[in-house]
């Protein structure tokens, strides 16, 4: 095999340890899933393992007001449980049965499924809604799936969400940040409304620890059976799984890069094992592209029609055409590399798949509260992630799963378990939805996993220097409440009720729009050079803000021209999906009242708009030393300007960025040129410059 690969799998190695000692892997095999692909989709649905539990689900969720549902990838949870309540008519009578995902690729992914195996139109008696995105028809729509964050969001309408019927929480085992915040609520939720049943279903979990969490008090339980209402004390079923035998390998030696490591051993998988599709965790967009390009082109070198492998990435952002490919089975003697991020560890299931190759690494979130500074980070996965990602080998077959780590690794250094979200988080999102919501008392609230003080009071300051927040943590007026109804990071909302005052939102919302995706350029065509070039053409000395203003400008004058996009690399998806996201901001701009106005490109005054929202992310080029190191003015960090940046090597001597990745070093993305003036105009109460030295100007 590859060359840091020192295949202890020359003598297969079925690690069949002790779970506790996170030895992991066995899965009870199924008799016979033969034909799998094949039989109808009715047969496929009743041949799941939650099929034989469907009445006892159904009874449990009958007779209780919080039912917990635990087991495995692919069993069926989130295509079956839904359809099982609507058939049982949970769904009749203008009321929803809806399913949380923490991820939007599921929702679409799922509901797609869901209104196939039910013959329908998506949209119609089924439906799915993620941010900027409503595809459900009101009074028809009977299945809902919905972020988690979604979910949320509607809150704020109808407090009491008296849409639903029955809420299913799936994937509660991630412990997304919306996640935990949506069951602390629900709990809430369900004093005031006992008819409605919720599911908290997931993969792994320690259900017993969330059903005390839905453990009322003694005292209403006793009152709750007095009135015949469904009993409050939760009900937990365990859906046992189908998955085969994996065998598991680890590397003998610390890979130096997982990136190369992966790719050559999706190589070596793909020269000696028999037939069967690959899946590959690695973490992002980022690294997905590359394995994928520097194994389409070895691909290539080795002639195209010989090489029978065909590589796909897989991560949230993916264009429709490409979600299919991912699902869309192989024609005989070809094999599927998907090159996922976790998305697939348990949201998705891809049936063919006999091998997994797993990095050990996703991205993750982190938040360090001292210096207010929030990081997408690869960082190690928990032994709970790697045994899932483990399973997924094991759905058609006896697998086999690469671990690019050491056993010893594994064993001794790999946390068992994840920190959840809401302990590593910026949590200014969730405390200023919290307050709309009426929950005045956020320290107080009960929460499955409590924030740490230190991130809360910081929430509340960046808050109150937004002036959403009053001196008494309450929501200002109307600031505070139209930030919090725009479904947006505060400082971005912000940012458009500043360009309201300041005569440019119609800029500001095409920014804001652009800035809620990843990227608009294309990546993978073309060299460096030409990528450049291209960002050249629409490149000011303002910064990346105005650069993505042009961008949209000539979009539009192209008439959305798909050539047009492809001649200046910029990603024609992403431009349409800029334009329905716009159009949707443009929209509730109105619903809050807000005309939108024109600044005709005073570059001046759009920068000042999103100085309101971002002048916490100001910095100042170090005025001596190495040269292209800033700092941030509040707290003195160390960051740069990211080589995507317009503005790389241009080195204004005050910028203010949207945001920060860590790589090896802090690098600022999405930059302006600002006047150091401008800040204290915008935020006097946060710059405050009592002693100007004479230097910084
Ligand atoms: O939620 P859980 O992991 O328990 O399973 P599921 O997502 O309901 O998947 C049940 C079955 O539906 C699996 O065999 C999936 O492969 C299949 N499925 C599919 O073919 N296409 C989808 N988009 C989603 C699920
Ligand atoms: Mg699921």
């Amino acid at each position: 095999m590859a060359q840091f690969w020192k295949p202890g799998s020359e003598k297969p190695r079925p690690v069949i340890l002790d779970d506790e000692e996170g030895g992991v892997l066995f899965f009870s095999a199924a008799p016979s899933i033969s034909g799998y692909g094949y039989a109808s989709l009715e047969g496929q649905r009743q041949r799941l393992p939650v099929f034989k539990h469907r009445t006892a689900i159904l009874y449990l969720v009958e007779s209780h007001a919080t039912t917990i549902i635990v087991g495995e990838t692919g069993s069926g949870k989130t295509t079956q449980i839904p359809q099982y309540l609507k058939e049982a008519g949970w769904a009749e009578g203008g009321r929803m049965v809806a399913c949380t995902q923490p991820r939007r690729l599921a929702v679409q992914s799922v509901a797609t499924r869901v209104a196939e195996e039910m013959g329908v139109k998506l949209g119609k008696e089924v439906g799915y809604t993620i941010r900027f995105e409503d595809i459900t028809t009101p009074g028809v729509t009977m299945i809902k799936f919905l972020t988690d964050g979604v979910l949320l969001r509607e809150m704020m309408n109808d407090p009491l969400l008296t849409k639903y019927s029955v809420i299913m929480v799936d994937e509660a085992h991630e412990r997304s940040l919306s996640t935990d915040m949506l069951l602390g609520l629900l709990k809430k939720i369900q004093r005031r409304r006992p008819e409605l049943r919720l599911i908290i279903s997931s993969a792994t979990i320690e259900a017993k620890s969330m059903s005390n969490y839905f453990l009322p008090r003694k005292k209403r339980q006793e009152q709750a059976s007095e009135n015949g209402t469904p009993s409050t004390q939760p009900a937990i079923l365990s859906v046992e799984g189908q998955g085969f035998v994996v065998e598991i390998s680890y590397l003998e030696e610390p890979a130096p890069d997982y990136l190369q490591a992966a790719v050559s051993t999706v190589l070596s998988i793909h020269d000696q094992e028999p037939m069967g599709d690959i899946l590959v965790f690695l973490t992002g967009q980022d690294d997905i592209d590359a394995a994928v390009q520097l194994l389409t082109e070895n691909a290539q070198k080795r002639g195209k029609h010989s090489s029978g492998m065909l590589v796909i990435p897989l991560y949230s952002g993916l264009s429709r055409a490409d979600q299919d490919l991912v699902f869309s089975p192989m024609p005989k003697g070809k094999r599927k590399v998907v090159i996922s991020t976790n998305i697939a560890e348990t949201s998705l299931t891809l049936e063919g798949v006999v091998y997994v190759v797993d990095s050990g690494f996703s991205k993750q979130r982190f938040y360090n509260p001292i210096t207010n500074i929030e990081n997408l980070v690869v960082a190690p996965i928990s032994k709970a992630s790697a045994k899932q990602r483990a399973g997924r080998a094991g759905r058609v077959r006896p697998g086999k799963c690469f671990r690019l780590y050491t056993e010893e690794y594994f064993v001794k250094e790999m946390p068992a378990e994840g920190i959840p979200e809401m302990q590593r988080s910026n949590l200014v999102s969730s405390v200023i939805q919290l307050k709309a919501l009426g929950i005045d008392n956020i320290l107080g609230f009960d929460w499955l996993a409590s924030p740490s003080p230190e991130s809360m009071i910081r929430a509340l300051e960046v808050l109150y220097s937004l002036g959403v927040l009053d001196e008494d943590a309450k929501l200002t007026s109307p600031t505070g409440f139209q930030v919090a109804e725009i479904p947006l990071d505060p400082m971005i909302s912000k940012m458009i009720l500043s360009s309201n005052e300041l005569g440019c939102s119609e800029e500001i919302i095409t920014i804001a729009a652009i800035l809620s995706i990843q990227s608009i350029w294309v990546s993978g065509r073309g060299s460096q050079k030409e990528l450049d070039e291209a960002r050249l053409r629409f490149s000011v000395a303002e910064g990346d803000h105005i650069t993505y203003l042009n961008v949209y400008q000539g979009f539009l004058r192209s008439g959305k021209s798909t050539q047009w996009c492809h001649k200046n690399f910029i990603n024609y998806q992403a431009m349409k999906k800029v334009a329905e996201i716009r159009e949707q901001l443009r929209k509730l701009m109105k619903q809050l009242g807000i005309n939108l106005k024109s600044c005709d490109k005073d570059t001046q005054v759009i920068r000042k708009a999103i100085i309101a929202g971002f002048f916490a992310h100001a910095c100042r080029l170090e005025p001596f030393g190495q040269s292209g190191v800033y700092k941030t003015i509040r707290g003195s960090q160390e960051v740069y300007i990211h080589p995507s940046s317009v503005l790389f090597r241009v080195n204004p001597k005050w910028v203010v960025y949207h945001s920060l990745v860590l790589t090896e070093k802090h690098y600022m993305r999405n930059v302006i040129a600002i006047d150091p003036s401008w800040l204290t105009e915008a935020a006097p109460h946060f710059y405050q410059l009592q002693k100007p030295n004479p230097a910084m100007f």
